[in-house]
């Protein structure tokens, strides 16, 4: 991936001004948007380390070598061996580029081996995460990356419109999964952003239902919540269907849930807080009488993963900025009966924000 290398400058500037002398990342979203590498994390240490002033250094294991210097614009690699202990590489890179380093910031979600390694190697160290500099900068979307949520939301609007035309009933919520995630590959998807949900009948009302072997019944509300990746950039949509036939509680949930997120995009915008978003879903909700039903927050930012800052909760007070990108969900869950969710990813724009999921809210009845 292509990665503009102000960011590194940028992470630089904050590190300076928040007093800290040096930022460890480890294999995560965090490395792939300051350095354009990403894998999976994994026993290996593989660090990107950046001190407060000069270049950043890649401590990577020699099997990486490779691939490390094709996709990052940084020259600077340095390489262990397996048959090495990689403790003694980043002593002696740490005591070269921050001698003394008192203030440390660390991926948040760096493994404990990795974390006790580096206080091994800087006794007397203060540890934070480094959230602290990087949600600042990765919460606002340069138009680039808005391109690629655009592009990621196509895909997933388009595998929508492509399983309404399947027969479902009968059908496992496994294999209508299965036909989701083929249908976004098929439209260019790099890969699928989380596990596909779908959440047939009672299995609804259990918002985070993954996908299981229930098959899909006559007259079932089915909640489809699934995305893909471009480029690293994750899609989040959720559309509940009917299988064959819609029953009057059902419609007059669906409803409900749509004007709620209706009431929740247009209340968003430059300047508003993020909780005036969330009490606009959920005031609708609660005025219908189904406000203990709506049991989670209204959404989450969006990016390199499919869940970040900024939480569109009912305390969130932080002002929403043009370019931040974040998921309109609620949802109503009736316990043994059905749950209706519907999300839409929207942006932050000069005035209001824009939707990038277009397809349809109108409850389909499918099969
Ligand atoms: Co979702
Ligand atoms: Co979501």
């Amino acid at each position: 991936m292509e990665i503009p290398t102000d960011r590194v400058e940028k992470a630089q500037r904050l590190l300076a001004e928040q007093n800290y002398d040096l930022l460890v990342l480890f294999p995560s979203s965090n490395m792939l948007y300051l350095s354009g590498f990403y894998d999976e994390p994994m026993e290996r240490m593989l660090f990107f380390v950046l001190p407060r002033e000069g270049g950043p250094v890649f401590l990577v294991p020699e099997l990486y070598e490779g691939q490390v210097k094709e996709e990052t614009p940084f020259p600077e690699v340095r390489v262990w061996k397996d048959s090495e202990d990689p403790r003694k590489l980043l002593q002696r890179t740490l005591a070269e580029l921050a001698p003394g380093a008192a203030k440390v910031l660390v991926d948040d979600g760096m493994w404990a081996l990795f974390l006790l390694m580096l206080r091994e190697a800087l006794p007397g160290a203060d540890f934070a995460l480094s959230s602290r500099i990087l949600n600042t900068m990765r919460m606002r979307k340069t138009p680039g990356e808005i391109r690629f949520l655009e592009e990621a939301g196509a895909v997933a609007d388009e595998a929508f419109e492509e399983v309404i035309r399947l027969n479902i009933e009968g059908m496992t919520e496994l294999a209508l999964a299965s036909a989701i995630e083929e249908a976004m590959r098929d439209r260019g998807a790099d890969k699928i952003a989380f596990e596909t949900l779908v959440a047939s009948g009672p299995n609804g009302a259990l918002p985070h239902h993954r996908a299981g072997k229930r098959r899909i019944e006559y007259g079932d509300a089915v909640i489809l919540d699934y995305g893909c990746k471009i480029r690293g950039y994750c899609s989040d949509i959720t559309r509940t269907i009917v299988c064959k036939r819609a029953t009057k509680e059902i419609q007059a949930v669906h409803d409900i849930v749509n004007s709620a997120q209706e009431k929740a995009v247009q209340a968003a915008g430059p300047g508003v807080a993020a909780r005036t978003v969330d009490r606009s879903a959920r005031e609708e909700i609660t005025k219908e009488g189904y406000g203990q039903r709506f049991i989670h927050r209204t959404g989450h930012g969006i990016g390199l993963e499919a869940h970040e800052q900024p939480y569109i909760t009912e305390s969130n007070a932080l002002e929403l900025q043009e370019g931040m990108a974040f998921s309109v969900e609620p949802g109503i869950y009736l316990p043994g009966k059905f749950g209706v969710r519907i999300e839409d990813i929207v942006v932050v724009a000069q005035t209001g924000a824009e939707r990038l999921n277009r397809c349809s809210h109108a409850l389909q009845v499918v099969g």
